[in-house]
């Protein structure tokens, strides 16, 4: 269905990917993983999660509670990608409860 990758250590951690395979799209998998990688990084001790965003991706990310933090130049160079930040303390709310809220009616919850 997909799949998360965190890296880092200590108060910050990377999102480095997060992608959901394409029959998949549009049914809460992505919001699923990325609060079960925002929980794992939190729960690890990290206070914010950072993710270079694909351009595409940054509204996903914005829905799910990450602020634009910058911009940040992509691997492999030639352009810039949006750096997107959730303060993983003060998402705890959002994380606890808003996302599930979101989720609660998703086929990808009642599966699980
Ligand atoms: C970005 C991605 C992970 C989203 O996964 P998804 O399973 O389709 O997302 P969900 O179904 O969980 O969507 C959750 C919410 O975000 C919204 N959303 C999803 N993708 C969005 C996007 N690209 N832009 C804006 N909003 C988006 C959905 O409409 C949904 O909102 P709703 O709760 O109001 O209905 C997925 O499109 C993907 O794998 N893309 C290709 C890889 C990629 O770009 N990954 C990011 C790398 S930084």
């Amino acid at each position: 269905m997909g799949f998360h990758a965190l890296s880092g250590e200590g108060l910050t951690r990377e999102l480095d990917h997060l992608w959901v395979a394409p029959e998949q799209l549009g049914a809460g998998v992505g919001a699923a993983l990325f609060v079960h990688a925002a929980r794992t990084a939190r729960a690890e001790g990290a206070s914010e999660l950072r993710i270079a965003s694909d351009p595409n991706a940054e509204g996903f990310y914005v829905k799910m509670g990450a602020r634009r933090a910058g911009e940040v130049p992509s691997r492999p160079a030639g352009r810039t990608l949006p750096l997107l930040v959730l303060r993983l303390a003060s998402a705890s709310i959002a994380l606890g409860i808003g996302l599930l809220q979101t989720l609660g009616g998703r086929a990808v919850l009642r599966r699980a």
